[in-house]
């Protein structure tokens, strides 16, 4: 199998991070992954905000009241969209782009919720995105200082040929 392929098969939500900073590059590049992802009618409604200051990265789970884990990331990036007819599926495409580009790199990742939730509109605004812009999620990013095993469903729980 090649690498690219393992990559998606050895990804992990990461919640737990060293202190070692991420080079500007490298987030950079991960987001550009995140830019590249499928979208509906080529629509492309993606905006990403890097949040890489400390005040920040501690201001950012007092609103979501949960993930904590995002105050000891190196960087957080928000996935904001502009709400086209498929926001929701473009936005969380690239956000997957943007976990498997995170796994590529070395680090480790987590999407941490942020579409339906009671705190996205607050986020937006904390970062100033445009009024109307949907937060799809958050995902803090860090070298990883974890490696959990989770139990995932079997190919053969899930696979059905032909028909359900
Ligand atoms: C839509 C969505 C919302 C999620 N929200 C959170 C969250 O708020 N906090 C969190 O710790 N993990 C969150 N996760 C990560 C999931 O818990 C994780 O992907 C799942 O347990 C499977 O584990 P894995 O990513 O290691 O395969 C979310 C994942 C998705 C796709």
């Amino acid at each position: 199998m090649n690498e690219a392929l393992e990559n998606l098969k050895k990804r992990r939500s990461i919640r737990t991070y060293t202190d070692q900073p991420v080079a500007r590059e490298v987030l950079e590049d991960i987001v550009d992954f995140g830019r590249l992802a499928a979208t509906a009618m080529n629509d492309q409604p993606w905006e990403f905000v890097v949040v890489t200051d400390k005040a920040m990265l501690a201001k950012l789970p007092e609103l979501t009241g949960h993930a904590q884990f995002i105050a000891t990331s190196a960087a957080c990036i928000l996935v904001i969209c502009k709400p086209t007819s498929h926001y929701l599926e473009d936005g969380s495409a690239a956000s997957e782009h943007i976990l498997i580009a995170a796994h590529a790199h070395g680090l480790g990742a987590c999407w941490v919720a942020g579409e339906k939730e009671g705190y996205a509109d607050s986020i937006r605004q904390l970062v100033g995105a445009p009024e109307g812009y949907r937060l799809i999620c958050l995902i803090p990013v860090g070298y990883p200082a974890e490696s959990p095993e989770i139990e995932k469903r079997t190919l053969q729980d899930v696979l059905h040929w032909e028909k359900y």
